[in-house]
């Protein structure tokens, strides 16, 4: 396993990660969760990613349960949250970056977590109705509280990311370090294009999701949605157009080949396509069983393999059908 700094950030993540989205607290129990991070654990991984909003709070509360058995000294291991959405109701507890909700939400995904303090803190969307300034001043006071080492944002145009470091810059506060977007062999218009500036300008490191596409990429779907997957679960269904989509189900077809051809499985091929973009600091991988998180995490074996030759074959595959 290859450990990556965040952008220009000290601290440095494993190029693999793992997280706990849809998985923690309702496809996988606390005792599943452990042995699917003992799993990763073995096999390098240092960054564990997490959020408020995963099962509402309960994905932090498993994590915080394995992390507490497992034992890991605190200096090896990695672990976010995230901050947006909310687990409770009302007007300062839903759909909010102000201060309140933040300072607030910081104690209790910590206390989920049975941790002093998270490594890295997500801003999980942007929030046009608070002021950039507001958002910054609470993720640099989290900082300096010792209740988060180092912030980032997830989905954040560009634009904003720019804002709150001119906002950071001009009042001497903590920067963002770190985005979170989407990324996968369909889904790339904002690493590679949106945000090419900001690599050199301000020195974003990159921790990515849904390698698989949500379990597309590795071909499952070709003939519709298997039991058990995460298609098939009810309030996932907003997922299920895309997931048996035809025309990407046929180049998931074409990047099997590939993938045969290099001697590794799609889902490993899928995952090494994204760790091999420089820009990438970790690929948080995800898994509902510890036969996945094994197949997966062997995609760090495959990087060096992916020359240029093979990116452009790939390229031609998914011409069109990528956002
Ligand atoms: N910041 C954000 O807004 C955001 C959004 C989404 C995710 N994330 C983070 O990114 C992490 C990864 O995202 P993701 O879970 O969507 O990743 P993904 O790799 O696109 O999908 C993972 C899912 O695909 C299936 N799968 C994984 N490996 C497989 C294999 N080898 N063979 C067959 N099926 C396999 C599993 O679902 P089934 O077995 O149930 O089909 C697994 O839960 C999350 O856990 C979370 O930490 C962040």
């Amino acid at each position: 396993m290859n450990y990556k700094r965040l952008g220009r950030a000290g601290l440095k993540v494993s190029e693999l990660s793992f997280g706990s989205w849809v998985t923690y607290g309702n496809q996988l129990d606390a005792k599943a969760a452990s042995e699917c991070m003992a799993a990763a654990w073995d096999m390098g991984v240092n960054f564990f990613d997490n959020a408020e909003v995963y099962a509402a709070g309960e994905s932090e509360r498993i994590m915080g349960e394995v992390l507490k058995s497992l034992a890991w000294p605190r200096l090896k291991f990695v672990v976010s949250t995230k901050f947006f959405w909310g687990i409770t109701d009302g007007p300062n507890a839903k759909n909010s970056l102000n201060r309140k909700y933040l300072m607030q939400a910081i104690d209790g995904s910590l206390k989920r977590l049975q941790l002093d303090h998270v490594d890295l803190v997500y801003c999980h969307r942007a929030d046009p109705e608070t002021p950039i300034e507001e958002t910054v001043w609470a993720m640099h006071d989290m900082i300096r509280q010792g209740k988060a080492l180092y912030w980032g944002t997830s989905e954040w145009s560009a634009s904003e990311i720019m804002a709150a470091c001119q906002v950071a810059e001009r009042h001497h506060l903590t920067k963002p370090v770190v985005e979170q977007p989407q990324y996968n062999l369909f889904h790339r218009k904002r690493v590679e294009t949106e945000y090419r500036h900001l690599y050199d300008d301000i020195g974003l490191g990159l921790t990515t999701w849904s390698p698989l596409a949500s379990g597309l990429l590795t071909g499952k779907y070709r003939g519709g949605v298997p039991a058990g997957s995460r298609g098939s679960i009810p309030r996932m269904a907003f997922l299920v157009a895309d997931l048996t989509d035809a025309k990407k189900n046929a180049a998931v077809g074409a990047l099997e080949a590939v993938a045969k051809d290099l001697g590794c499985t799609l889902a490993q091929f899928a995952i090494a396509w994204c760790a091999r973009n420089p820009h990438v600091s970790s690929v948080i991988t995800g898994a509902s069983r510890v036969d996945q998180v094994k197949e997966n995490l062997k995609a760090a074996e495959i990087v060096p393999k992916l020359t240029a030759p093979v990116l452009e074959r790939v390229d031609k595959i998914v011409a069109g059908l990528r956002e």
